[in-house]
């Protein structure tokens, strides 16, 4: 009978289960309603490891911190390939990347090292700096005064001046120097457009993680494709300075690839999505938490003061071409702690692994667990970034957490007096770790430091509450605001 309306009974050696009361869905909404809550109830009831049924699948919930290594390491049994690969294919509806599939002999890893990361982030970060202060200056969309202050949602000004000047950095602008006006409209109705698609798009991403079809959802749909439509290699071809990583795999889908040209463009559709979905709210509630601490300002304006008097930079509106290089970003603590701890209360990426066969998972206390070919073992990272034990005041924004008594990045975090070897795990962790970790850092650092060299900022009402995490792509990486903070700014009068 148990195995008649698919429940899991506990086999010897085996985590506890809960398989919830609603058959198929399982544990699913009481999850969905507040993953933390749920996550710290069974592992008080249950202890380092548990399994619950979630929308089908048996997942393994991994909770202490000093056992994760057991499946960060990658040994063996495990297998990271199978859940990301459909992931992709479920959510942009491209042919698979899986090499077992025989649609691609493309190593997307590699591509992602080596067009993301080293040797690529210079021209990246410099070209990334360029369009910020093109979308923040000159390109009319803002229109600040030195004598009024305009009014704006803090996630509506992040979403316009990070997702196009993103968008440009990765896929390049439209070719020609000396564009006519209608060419200069053609090309500012095309990243609203992208941007109008992507938000719409982006709603209904969960749902389809979750395993609904897209037809389901008509507006997302023709959204998604209307993005995959900018993306054909013809269109693609006509822009000029497109990163690395957009060229080489374009490259690599005509070179090692039977995907045909609608495939090929939503890969890239897919990648545009991996650039922007967690940017931008890690954004906003970097901007947010920032604006709203008035020793985090401070901070930061002491430390952009400094590297730019160290460096005889200027600041001018009127021509804005502020640079600052790699190693000027990476002398950035204060701004590097502001945005770690807005991340560290906002994202929330499960990091998962699927079980090739059956083993023993060895847990740190010497316990091991059977787990069978197949589960799913999952570590969620709010579990560490909540904890009391780690984080003292957990539900606190303290700009300065990351930050050690020299005021340089701090690395030693404890737990029962025990160092931690991870502690911070916004961008994921091991062999599926964020592959343009860096770079987001550095595109959120460069943000906000021409908010601070551009603009005086403030929230309307000081005093206002941080707004609620919006629950509903928990799981997925950083969540956004349930709805917006209103904030003013202008140009700086210094000048
Ligand atoms: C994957 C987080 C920004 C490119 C991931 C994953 C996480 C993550 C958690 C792993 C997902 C998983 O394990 O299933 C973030 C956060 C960001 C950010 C928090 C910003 C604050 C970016 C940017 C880019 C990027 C700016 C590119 C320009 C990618 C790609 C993958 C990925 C290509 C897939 C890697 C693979 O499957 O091998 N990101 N990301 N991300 N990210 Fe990011």
């Amino acid at each position: 009978l148990w195995l008649a309306v698919g429940i899991r009974r506990r086999q010897p050696g085996e985590p506890a289960v809960e398989n919830g009361f609603i058959p198929y869905l399982g544990c699913a909404l009481q999850f969905g309603a507040n993953p933390l809550q749920f996550l710290r109830s069974r592992q008080k009831k249950y202890g380092h490891i548990f399994t619950c049924k979630i929308a089908g699948q048996y997942i393994h919930f991994l909770c202490d911190p000093f056992s994760y290594h057991s499946v960060i390491r990658q040994g063996r049994h495990l297998d990271w390939r199978k859940f990301h690969f459909a992931t992709s294919v479920k959510a942009f509806g491209h042919d698979s990347f899986d090499p077992r599939h025989g649609h691609t002999t493309e190593n997307l890893h590699q591509t992602f090292l080596k067009t993301l990361q080293g040797e690529a982030l210079p021209s990246l970060i410099e070209t990334m700096m360029g369009h910020l202060q093109d979308v923040m200056l000159r390109s009319g969309k803002l229109s600040p005064g030195k004598d009024h202050w305009e009014v704006d949602g803090i996630f509506a000004f992040c979403y316009k001046v990070m997702f196009e000047s993103g968008y440009l950095t990765l896929f390049g602008k439209e070719l020609g120097e000396d564009k006519c006006q209608a060419q200069q409209a053609a090309e500012k109705a095309l990243v609203l457009n992208a941007l109008e698609n992507f938000k719409e798009f982006d709603k209904i991403f969960p749902a389809l993680v979750a395993g609904l079809p897209i037809h389901v959802f008509k507006s997302a749909h023709s959204a998604r494709e209307n993005l995959a439509k900018t993306m054909h290699a013809e269109k693609l071809s006509k822009r000029e300075n497109m990163s690395d990583l957009i060229s080489m795999r374009m490259i690599l889908n005509d070179s090692l690839s039977t995907f045909n040209d609608v495939s090929k463009a939503r890969t890239h559709v897919a990648l545009l999505w991996a650039s922007q979905a967690n940017t931008l709210p890690a954004t906003f509630w970097s901007l947010f938490y920032m604006i709203r601490s008035p020793d985090a300002m401070k901070g930061a304006r002491q430390e952009l003061q400094k590297i730019l008097e160290d460096s005889g930079l200027t600041v001018d509106p009127s021509d804005p071409t502020l640079n600052l290089t790699r190693e000027q970003l990476d002398n950035m603590p204060v701004l590097d702690s502001i945005i770690k701890e807005a991340m560290r209360l906002s994202s929330a990426s499960m990091n998962v692994r699927v079980a090739k066969e059956d083993f023993l998972l060895h847990m740190d206390n010497n316990e091991a667990y059977r787990i069978r070919k197949d589960d799913v073992i999952a570590l969620y990272p709010p579990m560490l970034h909540y904890d009391p034990e780690i984080f003292e005041d957990p539900y606190e924004y303290k700009f300065d957490r990351f930050l050690d008594e020299k005021g340089q990045e701090k690395t030693t975090f404890y737990r029962n007096g025990r160092r931690l070897r991870y502690f911070n795990m916004p961008f994921g962790s091991g062999v599926t770790k964020c592959p343009g970790r860096f770079f987001a850092m550095y595109e959120i650092k460069q943000f906000l430091t021409l908010v601070l060299s551009y603009f005086e900022m403030e929230l309307l009402d000081p005093a206002i509450k941080a707004p609620p995490l919006d629950q509903s792509r928990a799981g997925l990486g950083v969540l956004q605001p349930t709805y917006d903070v209103d904030f003013k700014y202008k140009l700086k009068s210094n000048y």
